[in-house]
């Protein structure tokens, strides 16, 4: 898909032209292009003045044109918005693309203007959405679902030369799409292609050709030198082995921050000798969104060089109850020293997490650490699928991580790390046990990888309402959603300096 600004001029020749119409602009035509022919011109707004686009979001009106230049005309009734909201924009983005599946064509443009709904500081909005709106994942049916739509390139007509601080956010939109699919594609995967190894494979092709990061594969032999027993009980009970990832960007600027990003990678999660029910046990697939996040952020950071340091660490193993499976009371010890009482097999992602954060933290010395995970069941009965659970030891980076998810609309919501809780993971034989009881079951997660980060300013954010089949997001479709990547890559522009 190609995205571009070009200034509009008459007979300018347009498969599908894009007018929004808000209610207060209805009488004054004001919204209708002065470029358009006359006798285009009349055509929209006899149309308007028929159709009467009120208060709410209408349904797309669309003129064919047949005898002019522009073909077709799309009217897409905006309500009375004055102000493009990201949920705004997906709902048109979302009308326009159902619209380009049933007619044909390949040329869309879009008049832009400061006075419109749609600024030119929207463009990049626009072509980000439409982007998310064409990922298909590419699927298994022998007969695969292709896109129908035929549309490639958007058009964006605006009045002042397009700058090009224009065409580089453009470039950022598409770079940061392009690693949102790489992530969706990753955690679509089925288990049994997605394995730890699949995972490292599909990285490792990804990045081959991006120089900027560094990726370093450790094995089962490595953890086990460093003692990481806490990962290494989650694997022992499958065939396929784990792997520890590491992905690193260095900016080229001195006395950049370092940035730890660690995704939580089982690639499936039977919930071991604790097994889960069989209902929607096949949705574990994704219980590795929080890694395959973490991988997109890397690819798109890998594009667009930022100047911040980011470590990519994602621990991988799939959680499966073989013959040497971990079992409830038996005792393991994290690469830090803590021994761990597992109570639940089912409550691996801490134990994968911890040794990744303690490896992490100890190796990297990062000023901000976050870690992604579909980490409980506990937070999708509190959020839903409407945000992601944000705990968070510092008021800055909560801060800063709050208007990041709001801005990219992948929301997060604050919660809790009071020490109340820590009564509930304490353990008769060991230092923490890794079941927290029935009540705040995504607090008491947490606050068991609290002490893993070495009073780090920290992050974790519980994804596991959020990572796929979410409800009333057309534009994001069925299954993985790459929830996280957008919302981090906001968050290396405003990376705060460390006090
Ligand atoms: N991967 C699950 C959490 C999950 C649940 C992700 C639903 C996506 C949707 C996690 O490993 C898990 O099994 N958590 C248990 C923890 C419990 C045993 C303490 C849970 O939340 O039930
Ligand atoms: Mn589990
Ligand atoms: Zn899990």
């Amino acid at each position: 898909m190609k995205y571009s600004v070009r200034e509009p001029s008459a007979g300018l020749s347009s498969d599908l032209l894009i007018i929004p119409v808000s209610k207060s602009q209805n009488r004054s035509g004001k919204f209708i292009p002065d470029w358009l022919s006359a006798r285009s011109n009349a055509l929209v707004r006899k149309t308007v003045a028929l159709e009467r686009f009120g208060a709410d979001f209408a349904e797309p009106l669309l003129i064919t044109n047949p005898e002019e230049s522009v073909k077709r005309i799309l009217l897409i009734g905006c309500g009375k918005e004055k102000e493009l909201t990201r949920p705004l924009a997906e709902k048109i983005i979302h009308t326009i693309q159902s619209v380009q599946e049933k007619i044909n064509g390949k040329k869309a443009h879009l008049p832009v203007s400061d006075s419109g709904l749609f600024g030119i500081a929207d463009i990049w909005l626009l072509a980000e959405l439409d982007s998310i709106g064409r990922y298909r994942f590419h699927g298994y049916k022998s007969k695969s679902d292709k896109l129908k739509n035929k549309f490639s390139e958007w058009i964006f007509l605006c009045e002042n030369q397009a700058s090009s601080s224009v065409k580089n956010e453009i470039n950022a939109a598409v770079s940061r799409t392009g690693a949102l699919a790489f992530a969706r594609d990753l955690a679509n995967t089925p288990g049994n292609l997605m394995t730890p190894a699949g995972f490292v494979r599909e990285v490792r092709k990804q990045f081959r050709n991006k120089k900027p990061v560094k990726l370093t594969v450790r094995d089962g032999r490595y953890m086990q030198g460093q003692s990481m027993g806490a990962l290494l009980a989650v694997a022992a009970g499958s065939k396929q082995p784990p792997f520890l990832l590491e992905m690193q960007y260095r900016s080229k600027r001195k006395k950049a921050k370092t940035l730890m990003l660690v995704g939580k990678g089982i690639t499936f999660d039977s919930g071991g000798i604790s097994i889960k029910p069989a209902a929607k046990m096949e949705d574990m697939k994704f219980d590795m969104a929080g890694g395959a996040a973490v991988a997109g952020v890397m690819k798109a950071v890998a594009d667009l060089q930022p100047d911040v340091n980011v470590t990519g660490i994602i621990p991988l193993a799939e959680n499966m109850l073989g013959g040497s499976a971990v079992k409830p009371g038996d005792v393991v010890t994290a690469c830090n020293g803590k021994t761990i009482e597992i109570i639940n097999t089912d409550a691996e992602g801490r134990l994968v997490l911890a040794d990744a954060l303690a490896w992490g933290v100890k190796k990297f010395k990062p000023d901000y650490v976050i870690d992604l995970a579909t980490l409980t069941g506990s937070i999708v009965s509190a959020l839903a699928d409407k945000a992601a659970g944000l705990f968070c030891n510092d008021d800055e980076l909560k801060k800063i991580l709050l208007s990041c998810g709001e801005e990219s609309y992948e929301r997060l919501w604050p919660m809790p790390l009071w020490d109340d809780y820590n009564k509930q993971l304490e353990s008769t034989v060991a230092d923490l046990k890794n079941l927290g009881g029935r009540w705040g079951g995504s607090v008491t997660a947490a606050k068991f990888l609290e002490p893993f980060v070495d009073g780090k300013p920290w992050a974790h954010i519980d994804i596991a309402g959020t990572a796929y089949d979410v409800q009333d997001r057309p534009l994001l479709g069925k299954g993985a959603t790459g929830f996280g990547v957008k919302l981090l890559l906001k968050f290396l522009d405003k990376i705060p300096p460390v006090k």
